[in-house]
């Protein structure tokens, strides 16, 4: 198992005002495994997401990442296993616009101190990966919606994470470029990374091993819905 959530929860206080952005879940997610969470804006997704990404601390609970108890990490070592365990995927892909394709790429591992020479060529190994080495001198303006996600999962790959989170991943891409990226981040699940999509779009629920759906704050398995079947 490579992230758990006990009874974890987030609030926020807002000045006098107590803002429950997750209640007390329990959720695990394994290698292997494409794990889909869904919801309306505003239910908690990317609370939960950033719960299981080491992004913030849990108000209620415990929250344990590849076998370590994040409430007992301080930020220095929550930074760090966030860079060398988890890889993050975004909506509107957070590609640094002056860099090329393949710098981009490599960025996460010039952050961890790798030099020159590997960085490249494992970015080019990254880009291979996802079909998009062709385009590695292309700067992100130049991809299309669906490249440049491409381009966002080969960088959140190429530190050899065990869970890659992708928060909206599809979000902006019309139906072929989300096939492609689905299709891309269903075979990672398949060569053994956990993998977890947030989503409000129901038509990926296909290329999910497990479903959860996170509404008014709350964490529901999906297939204790009676009317959510598929
Ligand atoms: N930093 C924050 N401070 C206060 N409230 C927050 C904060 N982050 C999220 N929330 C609130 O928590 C709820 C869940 O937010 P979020 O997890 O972003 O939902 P979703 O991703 O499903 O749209 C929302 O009501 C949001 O306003
Ligand atoms: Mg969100």
């Amino acid at each position: 198992m490579i992230a758990q959530l006990k009874g974890a929860g987030k609030t926020y206080e807002v000045g006098s005002q107590i803002i429950t952005a997750l209640q007390p879940a329990n959720l695990d997610i394994q290698e292997g495994e494409l794990l889909l969470i869904i919801g309306p804006s505003g239910s908690g997704k990317t609370t939960l997401l950033s719960l299981l990404g080491c992004v913030i601390y849990p108000t209620d609970g415990k929250v344990y990442v590849n076998g370590q108890c994040v409430n007992d990490l301080n930020q220095r070592e929550l930074a760090a296993l966030r860079l060398n365990t988890i890889g993050f995927v975004f909506q509107n892909f957070n590609l640094i616009a002056p860099l090329n394709a393949l710098e981009n790429v490599m960025v996460p591992l010039q952050l961890q101190g790798v030099s020159h020479r590997e960085a490249r060529d494992r970015a080019v190994h990254a880009l291979e990966k996802v079909g998009m080495m062709d385009r590695a001198r292309n700067k992100p303006k130049a991809l299309s919606g669906g490249q440049q996600q491409r381009v966002a999962i080969a960088r959140a790959l190429v530190t050899e994470p065990k869970m890659l989170l992708c928060d909206e991943p599809t979000a902006s891409l019309d139906a072929g470029s989300m096939s492609v990226v689905m299709d891309e981040l269903k075979s990672l699940a398949g060569s053994g990374k956990a993998v977890a999509v947030v989503t409000h779009d129901p038509r990926l629920m296909p290329y999910a091993n497990k479903v959860v759906e996170v509404k008014n704050g709350m964490v529901i398995p999906i297939n204790q819905h009676e009317d959510a079947k598929i």
